[in-house]
């Protein structure tokens, strides 16, 4: 990979994944995309079928292929980074890991339940902010870029992470 960008739910990973993908005439990959390939089933299914750890096994098994074989631009999952033997592989990559931060206000005006990110309807505003702020430490620990999205638009951002790589 040439670059992995790291987040919480809404922070814009997808989107700006694709838009610097284009801007560096390279491939964008997310690894949510790839794990509904291998599974051939919905995240939202994964999770209801054989639960979160079986999701979070996958997902592990997806990055450790991908950042072993891929090229481009990966966007992970909010979840990503939190898992141990993740965190260990996204620490060691010697490509940039871009933290896309987010405000909770922010968080909240993006996410709704519509039915493509489980944790969204299991927890509710209330309990996605704590996953946030448990979360924070991580993503900050294993990122070398931090970008504050809030105020910017996609492109905005584009551009910020041109400009601190
Ligand atoms: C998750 C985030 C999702 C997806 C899954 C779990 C999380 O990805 O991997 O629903 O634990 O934060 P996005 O961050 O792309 O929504």
């Amino acid at each position: 990979m040439r670059a992995i960008l790291v987040g919480f739910m809404g922070s814009g990973k997808t989107t700006v994944g694709e838009l610097l993908a284009q801007r560096l005439d390279l491939k964008h990959r997310d690894l949510d995309d790839i794990i509904v390939e291998r599974a051939g089933k919905s995240i939202q299914q994964i999770f209801d079928d054989e639960g979160e750890p079986a999701f979070r096994q996958l997902e592990h098994e997806v990055l450790a292929d991908t950042l072993a074989n891929g090229k481009g631009i990966l966007s992970t999952g909010g979840g990503t980074p939190i898992q141990a033997a993740n965190y260990d592989l996204l620490r060691k990559s010697d490509v940039p890991v871009i933290l896309l931060n987010v405000k909770p206000e922010t968080v909240l005006s993006r996410l709704t339940d519509d039915g493509q990110r489980p944790l969204v309807k299991e927890l509710g505003a209330d309990g996605l902010l704590g996953l946030k702020e448990k979360r924070d430490a991580r993503y900050h620990d294993v990122s070398d870029i931090e970008i504050d999205t809030d105020d910017l638009t996609p492109i905005e951002v584009v551009d910020a992470i041109l400009a601190s790589v």
